[in-house]
């Protein structure tokens, strides 16, 4: 099966497609008059029209058309399309034809534009939809004049998409690190991206120190008990000022966490691995005290976290997260609303 462009020389052909699909699939959820007024309209006319301002695909096996979908704007939105004459024959219905062509028209250019694409979509293919993310628009859940639902789903463009990536892959990594050294440009990036971080009334607590020097490195290892991150080419240790915010509040510790939380996804972004080491360092054994020391850290700062950067030897594992339902919900807590 291939799925390629609709070619005037179609028209015919994907107008019996589309009959047959309506007499045989549709029929059972529909009056047998409403289909008869909606096959009137189906002809290879109004598929060379509908293919005049849509892209139009069709899919076809062995020579024959079995399978149709286009895309076009919705209305004249430029960010805004919609999906029509999805259509797969029956004797090929649930051979994932029809994920094939809905899979190829959110790859099409009016798809890649939007940032939301609708689906009138019959009660036929209702279920179908759904199982491709399509969701009720403004949760109606009825038919409309037509008969048909209204679906719709947003999209997340490439950039978007990357950088949700990053989030989600983020691991805590505890292997071996590969020996290559890590450059300053990218030491500096992940230290912007640290300071960049919110911090409460802006107090700016969190100051950071990287060390890549192989000597300085050595020493600070060798005051880690158990050893952690032997093998990293480079350190980022994180200190605080435990500074008051506004009154008796002090952020120090929120501050630190964003900050934090904003290298480790520099540190993903940029292809290292890192894990965020303080319950280790901050024990009643006060390691981080006596990294502080060898970094000539002065007495009103405190060293809370040592992150290790490096390219890593082996894969992360991935920890027992708990499911999505169990942690967040909508409108109230453990509200059973869908996620989408
Ligand atoms: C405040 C804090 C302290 C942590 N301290 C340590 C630590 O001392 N040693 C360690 O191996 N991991 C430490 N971690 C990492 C957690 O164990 C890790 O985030 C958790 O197991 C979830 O795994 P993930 O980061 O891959 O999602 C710490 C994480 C946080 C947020």
């Amino acid at each position: 099966m291939i799925i390629r462009r609709f070619q005037p020389s179609d028209a015919q052909a994907v107008s019996d497609l589309v009959i047959t699909t309506i007499r045989i699939s549709n029929i059972r959820d529909y009056s047998a008059k409403m289909m008869e007024d909606l096959i009137k309209t189906q002809t290879p006319h109004h598929m060379l029209e509908r293919a005049s301002w849509t892209h139009f695909y069709v899919a076809e096996e062995e020579g024959a058309i079995i399978g149709c979908g286009a895309i076009g704007p919705y209305w004249d939105k430029e960010d805004e399309s919609s999906l029509f004459t999805i259509f797969v024959h029956p004797d090929h219905q649930g051979q994932g034809i029809g994920r094939a062509i809905v899979e190829t028209l959110e790859k099409d250019e009016f798809a890649l534009r939007a940032k939301r694409i609708e689906i009138p979509a019959s009660i036929t293919g209702l279920p179908f939809y759904q199982k491709m993310g399509y969701t009720f628009k403004n949760a109606v859940d009825t038919l409309d004049e037509e008969g048909l639902y209204r679906l719709e789903k947003y999209r997340v463009s490439e950039v978007q998409q990357a950088m949700l990536n990053v989030i989600l892959s983020r691991r805590s990594y505890r292997g071996k690190y590969k020996p290559d050294k890590v450059p300053r440009a990218h030491l500096t990036a992940i230290m912007e991206a640290g300071l960049a971080a919110p911090s409460g009334c802006n107090k700016q607590t969190t100051s950071l120190i990287a060390v890549d020097d192989p000597a300085l490195l050595s020493r600070i290892k060798a005051v880690v008990d158990p050893p952690v991150a032997e093998t990293a080419p480079a350190m980022i240790c994180v200190l605080t000022q435990r500074i008051n915010a506004y009154r008796d509040r002090c952020f120090a510790t929120q501050d630190y966490a964003a900050a934090i939380e904003n290298m480790l996804l520099a540190i993903t972004a940029l292809g290292y691995q890192s894990c965020w080491y303080e319950g280790h360092i901050t024990d009643t054994d006060r390691i981080g005290d006596q990294i502080a020391r060898i970094l000539d850290v002065p007495e009103n700062y405190e060293l809370v976290c040592i992150l290790p950067v490096g390219i890593a030897n082996s894969e992360p594992t991935m920890p027992n997260k708990k499911a999505f339902e169990e942690r967040a919900w909508f409108n109230g807590f453990q509200q059973p609303e869908r996620r989408n």
